[in-house]
């Protein structure tokens, strides 16, 4: 099969953010215990953090990391995972049903994120609680002044505030397993006034507020109509969670949920503008796809596991190689959304539907999605242009028209250019024909490529036997059949 990209400097869509690369760490499963925090581990240093699960994670230079939830954030309370470890409370954990011994908690995670050299996306309470505790939260974490709270951080070490910049107002409330879930009213309301606190005591700081938790909730478009109602004036980003699987085993129509999440971002973003015209507003509201990536092995599993266990296995879904090409395909799509798309976290980051898996007291390892996104995070950025394809397509169940080549092209202005593309056809290698307008001379200088033959083939803590490899460069570019691929190219 042949197909053609055609690439024009002057079509920009926008500065990336690097903050799409954004990650997700909660109070789930063994996100935390045995998977960032095992103090027993032979590889843990003096605070108990697992420094092989560390260097996976600066591979992955990830920018920022949403903390602590996700569903268990709206039961937390944040008073209980510091000070003196020996006199931190074990409580019931409402969301996974586990036992949460706050061994972890807000102290310990900035000091983590310091090492994984990230920044923390923090997520406030608005469950079980609201303004009160977050504007404590916020005072404890980020204010310099001689008050309570400021000073009982000092009293636990830390002298300097740290600093959060972004913060999350909830997680998921439109959904009815949100503990305290609520109606679009009473979360706007909530959102507006827990955002007012939040800013009179840093005003430096960026909020987001709960957009829908999947774009098939029912009241998806009119919850954020009516919750931009109410915090439009007082926020700064709208959130946008969503999960795809493969139940039926259609690989193609799976591969084509790129296409969905593309669809999801645009029709968000039209009513984030719809909402800035009827208040005749001259602020933009962006978007903070805080939750993406494929899910559905292992949803549900709390609902049947042994309850009330620490770190339980829990949602340790395991990749295989066409959820590779479906993560690296969403990669883009929130690269091509660059210009409305700020933030962005792949959820999650360690054990818990991860691209890093660890064993209690063994081994770390990459699964298959870690490849993808590497490389996105590592090599996309600069600006993103839109380009002119030429692909024969397929239908999905939509009736969608979808383009075997899928991509996205990042210009990080030191003279290299990088095309990103999966070839979605199952059996025909596709030759590109790359048409390069604006940069002057251009040569490909590397074709890293992520292929495997079985679309159902893992990596394992035995054998990592999915990972990229450099191809020859050669005169014409081929993406085998099903394959990722990154161009890079020097003008
Ligand atoms: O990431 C796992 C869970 O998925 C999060 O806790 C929740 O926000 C979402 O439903």
């Amino acid at each position: 099969m042949k197909a053609k990209i055609s690439i024009d400097k002057s079509k920009k869509i926008g500065e990336i953010d690097r903050r799409i690369y954004g990650s997700f760490i909660e109070h789930l499963g063994r996100a935390v215990y045995n998977g960032i925090y095992e103090p027993s581990h032979e590889n843990a240093d003096e605070c108990g953090f697992r420094r092989d699960v560390l260097e996976l994670i600066s591979e992955l230079n990830v920018p920022i990391v949403r903390y602590p939830g996700g569903n268990f954030v709206s039961g937390y309370n944040w008073e209980d995972g510091i000070g003196p470890k020996s006199e931190r409370p074990r409580k019931l954990e409402l969301a996974w049903l586990s036992v949460e011994t706050n061994e972890v908690g807000i102290d310990e995670f900035q000091e983590w994120a310091k090492l994984a050299e990230t920044d923390v996306m923090m997520a406030v309470n608005l469950g079980t609680r609201g303004p009160d505790d977050a504007r404590n939260l916020i005072e404890y974490c980020n204010s310099d002044t001689n008050t309570y709270y400021a000073n009982l951080r000092r009293k636990n070490g830390f002298d300097k505030p740290f600093g959060f910049k972004l913060w999350c107002l909830g997680n998921e409330m439109d959904g009815d397993w949100q503990i305290c879930h609520k109606t679009a009213e009473e979360y706007g309301r909530i959102a507006t006034e827990t955002a007012k606190v939040l800013k009179w005591v840093d005003p430096s700081i960026e909020l987001v507020a709960c957009g829908s938790s999947d774009p098939n909730m029912p009241t998806y478009g009119e919850w954020e109509k009516t919750v931009l109602d109410h915090t439009y004036d007082y926020v700064d980003y709208l959130s946008l969670h969503c999960y795809y699987g493969n139940k039926a085993q259609d690989t193609k129509n799976f591969l084509a949920r790129a296409e969905d999440m593309d669809n999801f971002i645009k029709k968000t973003a039209k009513i984030c503008d719809e909402i800035k015209l009827k208040k005749n507003s001259n602020k933009t509201i962006n978007l903070s796809f805080d939750e993406w990536n494929v899910w559905y092995r292992t949803k549900d599993e709390e609902k049947t596991a042994e309850r009330w266990q620490i770190a339980p296995h829990l949602l340790e879904e395991k990749y295989n190689f066409e959820d590779a090409l479906l993560v690296g395909c969403m990669l883009m799509t929130l690269q091509n959304n660059c210009d409305r798309v700020k933030i962005a976290c792949l959820a999650q980051l360690v054990n818990v539907i991860a691209p890093i898996m660890t064993e209690n007291g063994g081994k770390a390892w990459k699964q298959t999605i870690f490849y993808p996104y590497m490389y996105a995070s590592v090599y996309g950025n600069g600006s993103a242009l839109s380009s002119k394809n030429e692909s024969e397509s397929y239908k999905s169940s939509e009736g969608w028209d979808i383009p075997y080549l899928y991509s996205s092209v990042i210009d990080s202005s030191n003279g290299e250019l990088t095309i990103f593309a999966v070839n979605r056809s199952l059996n025909e290698d596709m030759e590109l024909d790359v048409d390069i307008c604006g940069f002057g001379d251009c040569t490909l200088i590397e074709h890293t490529e992520l292929y495997y033959d079985d679309l159902n083939a893992t990596n394992d803590k035995e054998n990592e036997r999915i990972k990229p490899v450099k191809r020859d460069i050669a005169d014409n570019v081929i993406l085998k059949k099903h394959s990722w691929n990154m161009l890079k190219y020097k003008y």
